[in-house]
């Protein structure tokens, strides 16, 4: 399937951020949404173009390190998966997909869709969570 992808660029915290369009030709819809990005970013790469940061880890629907909004809602249009658990299938051929990072003042964009988790972490050491 061919994706049209507007992705949020932002150099850092300090640089105004901007959409950026791409264009992916071979999707398979059995590629989770990250998949997706690994094969843009080996694009981008190929092309001597600085790949799109964001966060992952377990991608395995356990950590929430993958929240990204997606047409305009968090982790996309499947309620109750996390962004690594979407997959292609859930679009269609020739869709725009719109993708930013998770936008709160707690968190400001490091890179591109990259955000700073460092006030969930001043939560828990307060003992603000988990309890
Ligand atoms: S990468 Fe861990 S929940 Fe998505």
């Amino acid at each position: 399937m061919k994706i049209n992808l507007k992705v949020w660029r932002q150099k850092n915290t300090n640089t105004a951020g901007k959409l950026v369009e791409y264009q992916l030709d071979n999707v398979s819809e059995d590629m989770s949404f990250l998949e997706m990005f690994d094969v843009l970013n080996d694009s981008l790469t190929r092309k001597g173009e600085d790949p799109v940061t964001f966060d992952h880890d377990c991608r395995e629907g356990i950590c929430g390190m993958c929240s990204m909004y997606i047409n305009g809602r968090a982790h996309g249009p499947q309620t109750g998966a996390t962004t690594c658990q979407l997959h292609m299938r859930s679009f269609n051929d020739g869709d725009t997909i719109v993708v930013e990072p998770w936008r709160a003042r707690a968190f400001p964009v490091i890179k591109d869709l990259m955000v700073d988790r460092s006030a969930f972490d001043r939560i828990i050491q307060s003992g603000g969570m988990y309890r």
